[in-house]
């Protein structure tokens, strides 16, 4: 059952997204959207349904849409109760549940995800909580952070949600090393390195943009300086954090799409199209049309 001591999760959606320029000149990366739904809405529901109640954006230049997203829009909903289209009203009130509370929070500079991550703390303050990266965007039965609470009930550490990866890949990714596997899927970490190059790096198992961390990791992120690309590296402050206390690898049960890159944004768009209620049949009949002209 979800404990109840996890009640915050931290959205950095601070970085520059330069990956996707042209589009993040103006516009968040994580408004990109996913059929319907953008990015940082699946990054919403999935901390809700692991139990969180307050939801703390670390946002940036260029990232105002996110505060609109989550906002009421008395406007636009006076316009479509005039017009009696109750099924988009209904829409656009559950985006976010009334009891969750938003809290945005402006990184000065974009330093680092580790930084982006310190700048929580002040309504965070001690205790654990979730860090939610919505440009991955990993599909599953139990949600990943759901599972990962499940991880830390048990456990009473920090939880990593852990990937393998392709290992000409190891140098986009905080990459992990285990001392022992405490459970299947689950284990004890002795290492943590950020882009390691693939012939250094100790393991495959890539952390992918989930954490549920103790709050012990700010007095940690306070003191590292830059690392990795010159910016204050999460996986630094959480490297520091082991010294002290256990923290956990968890291989999560889901498919990720690495919607930070082109390619793994087309994969979701296109499979996440093919699952969608009203689209799917037409889009796949669409799609299968297409495959024969290839
Ligand atoms: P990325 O490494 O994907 O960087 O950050 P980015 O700037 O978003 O994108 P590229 O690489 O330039 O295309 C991982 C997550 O950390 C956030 C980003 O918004 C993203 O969700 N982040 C990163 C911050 O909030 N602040 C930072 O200083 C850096």
């Amino acid at each position: 059952m979800a404990t109840k001591l996890v009640k915050t999760c931290v959205f950095p959606v601070a970085g520059r997204g330069t990956r996707f320029l042209p589009v993040t000149k103006a516009s968040p990366k994580e408004m990109l959207p996913i059929v319907d739904k953008p990015l940082i809405q699946y990054a919403v529901d999935e901390a809700l349904s692991a139990g969180a109640e307050h939801l703390v954006f670390i946002t940036g230049s260029s990232k105002r849409a996110i505060e609109d997203h989550f906002d009421s829009h008395p406007e636009l909903e006076g316009v479509l109760q005039a017009q009696g289209k109750q099924e988009l009203l209904d829409l656009l009130r559950g985006i976010l549940p009334s009891y969750a509370t938003c809290v945005y929070i402006r990184q000065p500079a974009p330093l680092g995800l580790g930084h982006a991550v310190l700048c929580a703390q002040p309504v965070v303050g001690n205790a654990p909580f979730m860090v939610h990266l919505a440009d991955d965007l990993i599909d599953a039965p139990v949600s990943c952070l759901k599972q990962m609470v499940e991880v830390f009930d048990t456990y009473r550490g920090s939880v990593l949600g852990v990937q393998e990866v392709p290992r000409q890949d190891t140098d986009k990714y905080g990459i992990v090393t285990l001392e022992k596997m405490v459970a299947p899927r689950i284990g004890k970490m002795t290492h943590i390195v950020e882009k390691p190059k693939p012939d250094k790096a100790e393991s495959t198992l890539a952390v992918v943009g989930r954490y549920l961390l103790t709050p012990g990791v700010f007095d940690d992120l306070a003191k590292i300086g830059r690392g990795a690309g010159g910016e204050i590296q999460l996986t630094d402050g959480i490297a520091q954090l082991m010294q002290r206390e256990p923290v956990y690898a968890f291989q999560f049960e889901g498919k990720r799409y690495d919607c930070g890159s082109k390619l793994g944004y087309l994969q979701a768009t296109v499979e996440y199209g093919l699952r969608h209620s009203s689209l799917g049949p037409e889009f796949a009949a669409y799609l299968k049309e297409l495959a024969t002209t290839l």
